[in-house]
């Protein structure tokens, strides 16, 4: 249980708000979750939630929201593609299928290697150099934009070279 491991911090995380606005500790105590448990799974979210007197749903709808959260595990690498309207509009949905179709997943996936995740999200502000997507990987989040399904290929092979070093 969070309350029991990490007691000192989430007290410390408390403290930075006001008493009666525990409820905008959310975001650093999924964080905190998420680092113990690797996912947000329901009971991770349920135990969020009894920390700052919010109901699971509340909990689990800024789960869904932000792409730094994740409720499934993934891959070493999580490729996030913008799917919505305007980057569809310059080809997103079509880069994302052939992408998954490459790698031989279906979107939100993993590679059988356990390496490579491919998700899709909604804007991340990058609409005008569409297909982008933003990699998640240990070491830090960035864009890639103006992308094809060979320029991504090219970068996850590079990644699963990384990855057999690291
Ligand atoms: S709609 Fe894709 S980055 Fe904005």
């Amino acid at each position: 249980m969070l309350a029991e491991i990490y007691t000192q911090e989430i007290e410390a995380i408390l403290a930075k708000y006001p008493s009666d606005q525990k409820r905008s500790a959310v975001m650093p105590l999924l964080f905190l979750a998420q680092r113990e448990y690797g996912t947000l799974t329901n009971e991770a979210i349920s135990e969020v939630g009894e920390l700052i007197g919010l109901q699971s749903t509340e909990v689990a709808s800024l789960v869904g929201f932000y792409t730094l959260y994740h409720d499934r595990p993934g891959g070493k690498y999580r490729i996030q593609v913008c799917t919505d309207l305007p980057c569809s509009l310059r080809g997103a949905q079509a880069f994302a299928d052939e992408l998954c179709e490459k790698l031989d997943i279906r979107m939100g996936e993993t590679t059988p290697d356990g390496q490579v995740t491919v998700e899709e999200v909604k804007c991340l502000a990058a609409c005008d150099h569409a297909p982008m997507f933003q990699l998640q990987e240990p070491n830090g989040i960035h864009y890639y934009e103006d992308q094809s399904a060979g320029s991504a290929m090219a970068l996850i092979e590079a990644l699963r070279v990384k990855g057999q070093v690291d």
